[in-house]
């Protein structure tokens, strides 16, 4: 697969990415109400390819193969790296990226060379602390001050965090309000 072989750029697109097991296939499904949409796994690396998800036809969802997943073959894993790479940098009609980090563990090293990346290619992301139900409200509240400050001179970083839990349905209204900010087209 390369990127000949994705869909033509002729709709806006946000993509979904994040380390491996972050949850972002499980947030697209809770997102859309479409249980089973994107294949979510308590199985890492589940997702190997770019998956793209119409949602009538107006905008498409992109869920990315997640990073930081060891066990994958090496040679394969370096080939889903590159597309996602020449993908993030090379889609006019990509608007956002949305990167979701596992509210218990925070930015980790990867997570960080991933947005010197996104930085450098000037791709406009904003973070997901996933997880949520995992973590008291307060233990909550201290991560998301932390990874602000850590992204506060990121040029490409979204100055807000957005918190889910695909589980119990949280946060899916403030993602929905800060994707029809920027996109009109979008109506949950
Ligand atoms: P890859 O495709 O491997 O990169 O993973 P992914 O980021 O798509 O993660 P996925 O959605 O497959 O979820 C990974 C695991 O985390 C699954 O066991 C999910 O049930 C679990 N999970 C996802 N979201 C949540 C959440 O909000 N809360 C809790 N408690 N578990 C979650
Ligand atoms: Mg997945």
């Amino acid at each position: 697969m390369d990127l000949a072989g994705l869909p033509p750029g002729d709709s806006p697109e946000i993509a979904f990415w994040g380390r491996s097991n972050v949850g972002k296939s499980s947030l697209i499904n809770a997102l859309t109400n479409r249980r089973q949409l994107a294949r979510s796994s308590g199985e890492p690396g589940r997702t190997r390819e770019l998956n793209f998800f119409d949602l009538g036809g107006a905008i498409r969802m992109v869920d990315l193969p997640g990073y930081g997943f060891a066990k994958a073959p090496k040679k394969t894993a370096q080939v889903w790296t590159k597309l996602t790479e020449a993908f993030l940098r090379g889609r006019p009609n990509l608007k956002r990226v949305y990167l979701l980090i596992d509210a218990r563990h925070g930015l980790k090293p990867t997570d960080e060379t991933m947005m010197d990346g996104l930085d450098e290619a000037a791709v406009s992301y904003q973070i997901i602390l996933t997880k949520a139900d995992k973590l008291k409200p307060g233990e909550l509240a201290k991560i998301e001050e932390a990874t602000l400050k850590q992204i506060a001179k990121r040029p490409a970083a979204y100055p807000e965090i957005i918190q889910t839990s695909s589980t119990k349905k949280s946060g899916l209204d403030d993602l929905r309000d800060a994707i029809a900010a920027f996109m009109p087209e979008f109506s949950g």
